[in-house]
């Protein structure tokens, strides 16, 4: 991962910002992110995917999937980089249209989007809803008829490969809550054909997240061609949707496959499948969101206290704690999700030892780098970087124990400004109807 750098005066930085600067204008906690290594993300991932589409004579287009880190910069940011978007509520197409996105550059997904979602959705003319059940189907289907409006729609369908995080293995039958199975999708694509006002564009498919190799996505893509191609026979299809889930780098064990190598290496799949079925090779889509700010992202904490604990050989544990948690990092206690950790605010040549960084809140699950070796002399005033938190940690940030969530700053051209404000505890105390009320007691 990127994160923080020491520059040749002994400097550290992110995005040419001096961490210590950050602390002093911004407080910590604090998730900084780096815009430009946004958009260069963005990018590449969009060159990627053109280079190998272009191969097979094809168009592509990339949706950021917002699901990974939404605000309003950040979709001008992408958009701007020549992304669209994918939404899975209404809460973040309102943050999308509030950072006023072209609405047919975005795709609505999610496994229970109500009446009022959809019904939102079509109004702006929203440009892909991925159905994800039947019950969805008939709700669209009646908005259509009623308001005599017309919808884009895609079909969702469950590949049967189950990708594990640096593995992948095929189960016939997917036990989990989204999409068609490939037995069910044919009569449900011709139940859309039927409806008037429904146009189905294709078929979807994300067979999950932080997957490192190829062969998952190759044998999800072949299967979901194959689906296609029978579909094909009942109507046209402009596009095929792979999703996303290209993992990153946490910490330096890990080794994601360069982004070039997983755009080939799925576009080639697909080509190859369709020249066995005998079919064009259609314009493709894929959905990433971690790929595109995971790494783009830092967040700084302050340490507050420490404890050595003795471990049964001879060893110790030093337990350093920071001002923030599982409330801005949800990962490591939901996933048991591996982030490093770095002393930033100075150097220092004591000598390393083991340390768990910790959060304020009331669980001992409140991780937020399990397992990291750190300066001996670490203690309370000093600075952490914790980098590779641009993805899912904001978005999954809550107020457990009336924490409030941290501000958002972004890095341009080595300036900082905020684009999320911190949460404040007048915030939280503004929705508790009581306050104010009096306590009476019973004496
Ligand atoms: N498309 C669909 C339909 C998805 O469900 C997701 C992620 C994506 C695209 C984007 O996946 P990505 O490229 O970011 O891996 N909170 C978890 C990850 C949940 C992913 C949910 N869906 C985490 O922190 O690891």
């Amino acid at each position: 991962p990127t994160g923080a750098a020491r520059d040749d005066e002994g400097v550290v930085r992110v995005g040419g910002v001096s961490v210590a600067e950050l602390r002093e204008e911004f407080g910590t906690p604090l998730y900084v992110i780096d815009e430009d290594d946004v958009r260069a993300h963005a990018r590449r991932t969009l060159e990627a995917f053109r280079t190998a589409a272009g191969r097979h004579g094809t168009q592509v287009r990339v949706y950021y999937a917002g699901k990974a880190l939404l605000t309003t910069e950040v979709v001008r940011w992408v958009a701007e980089e020549g992304l669209a978007v994918d939404v899975c509520t209404g809460g973040e197409l309102a943050v999308a249209l509030a950072a006023g996105a072209d609405p047919a550059r975005l795709g609505f997904h999610g496994n229970n989007k109500s009446v009022a979602e959809l019904e939102r959705a079509v109004d702006i003319g929203i440009g892909s809803i991925v159905l994800d059940s039947e019950i969805e189907l008939e709700r669209l289907a009646a908005i259509v008829q009623r308001t005599g409006g017309t919808q884009t729609v895609l079909l969702r369908v469950n590949s049967g490969v189950h990708a594990e995080t640096h593995d992948f293995l095929a189960t016939a039958h997917e036990d989990q809550k989204f999409g068609f199975t490939l037995q069910d999708a044919p009569a449900i694509a011709a139940r859309v054909r039927e409806i008037e006002g429904l146009t189905l564009a294709g078929l979807h498919c994300h067979i999950g997240s932080q997957i490192f190799g190829t062969a998952g996505f190759q044998e999800s893509a072949a299967r979901i061609v194959e689906l296609h191609a029978e579909l094909l026979a009942g109507g046209d299809l402009s596009v095929l949707n792979l999703g996303g889930g290209f993992g990153i780098a946490y910490t330096s064990a890990d080794a994601p496959t360069p982004i070039e190598d997983l755009a080939s290496g799925i576009v080639e799949a697909v080509a190859r499948e369709c020249e066995v079925r005998g079919i064009e090779v259609p314009a493709l889509a894929f959905e990433p969101g971690r790929a595109i700010v995971g790494q783009a992202g830092v967040t700084l904490y302050e340490v507050g206290t420490t404890k050595s604990v003795d471990l049964d050989d001879d060893a110790t544990r030093l337990y350093v704690s920071v001002d923030g948690g599982m409330s801005d990092n949800a990962r490591p206690a939901l996933y048991g999700a591996e982030f490093s950790a770095r002393l930033v605010s100075r150097s220092s040549d004591a000598a390393p030892t083991l340390v768990r960084v910790v959060g304020k809140h009331c669980e001992s699950g409140d991780i937020v780098v399990d397992a990291e070796y750190l300066p001996g002399d670490i203690g309370p005033g000093d600075l952490l970087a914790v980098p590779a938190t641009g993805a899912y940690c904001f978005s999954l940030a809550s107020n457990y124990n009336y924490v409030p969530r941290p501000p958002i700053v972004a890095l341009r051209e080595g300036t900082a400004r905020v684009i999320v404000r911190g949460e404040t505890i007048d915030d939280l105390l503004a929705r508790d109807a009581g306050v104010g009320a009096t306590l009476f007691s019973k004496e």
